[in-house]
């Protein structure tokens, strides 16, 4: 089974999504630890709640992003991972830190990348008036929200939308495929050829689309 360290820093409802997956008995992983960068991660009660080890790791007690990442990283190694999976963890990662999880670094971001990388990803969906927007899971390279695309989610903007209406209904599409993704990964079957995520899987589908 393999082992996966999930990292948030607040509500957590993708971390849930996994732990669902997870005791539904959909998602064959281990998950070893939740790790926060804010003590006030809503999400780190939540694991603990469900009994898993959770820990926070505050950023802001050290005094560079290379303190803070080593730091974690060692935090993370402790529970020697197969994967590491970001969870709305929001903080940017030295390229130190991204290559030591090379292929095994995985993130969400809520939009249909390479579209919006960065943050207010609903608003500026809304702003540049998109008929469609989503999310992506994706392999984490040093460049912020870029890397090797593994699955997209994507929904229709409606009229009248606004950045908490079309965020919510970004977000009930992230629980679906990140469980997903991971599950893929636990399973052994992706690959990345050249920038390109293949799924060894029949029917596999690397995209969840929903109608208005
Ligand atoms: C999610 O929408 C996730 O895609 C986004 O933060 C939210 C976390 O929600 N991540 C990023 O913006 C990363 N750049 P959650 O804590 O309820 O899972």
């Amino acid at each position: 089974m393999k082992r996966i360290v999930i990292l948030i820093s607040g509500r957590g409802s993708n971390m849930e999504a996994l732990l669902e997956a997870q005791v539904a008995g959909a998602l064959p992983v281990t998950v070893a630890a939740v790790i926060a960068n804010r003590e006030d991660a809503a999400g780190l009660a939540t694991a603990r709640a469900r009994g898993i080890a959770a820990q926070c790791v505050p950023h802001q007690d050290f005094g560079s992003r290379e303190a803070f990442d080593a730091a974690l990283a060692g935090v993370i190694d402790a529970f020697t991972p197969d994967l590491v999976v970001l969870a709305g963890f929001m903080r940017i990662l030295t390229p130190v830190f991204v290559r030591r999880y090379e292929g095994r670094l995985m993130n969400i971001h809520p939009s249909l990348l390479p579209a919006f990388p960065g943050l207010h990803t609903h608003e500026r969906a809304i702003a540049a008036g998109c008929k469609v927007h989503g999310a992506t899971v994706h392999f984490v390279t040093p460049e912020l929200d870029h890397g090797p695309i593994v699955i997209q989610s994507a929904v229709p903007v409606l009229p009248g939308d606004d950045a908490d209406r079309l965020a919510a209904r970004v977000l009930a599409t992230e629980h679906v495929i990140y469980p997903r993704a991971v599950r893929w990964f636990a399973q052994g079957r992706l690959a990345v050829d050249n920038g390109i995520v293949r799924v060894d899987e029949a029917d596999a589908q690397q995209f969840l689309l929903i109608d208005a």
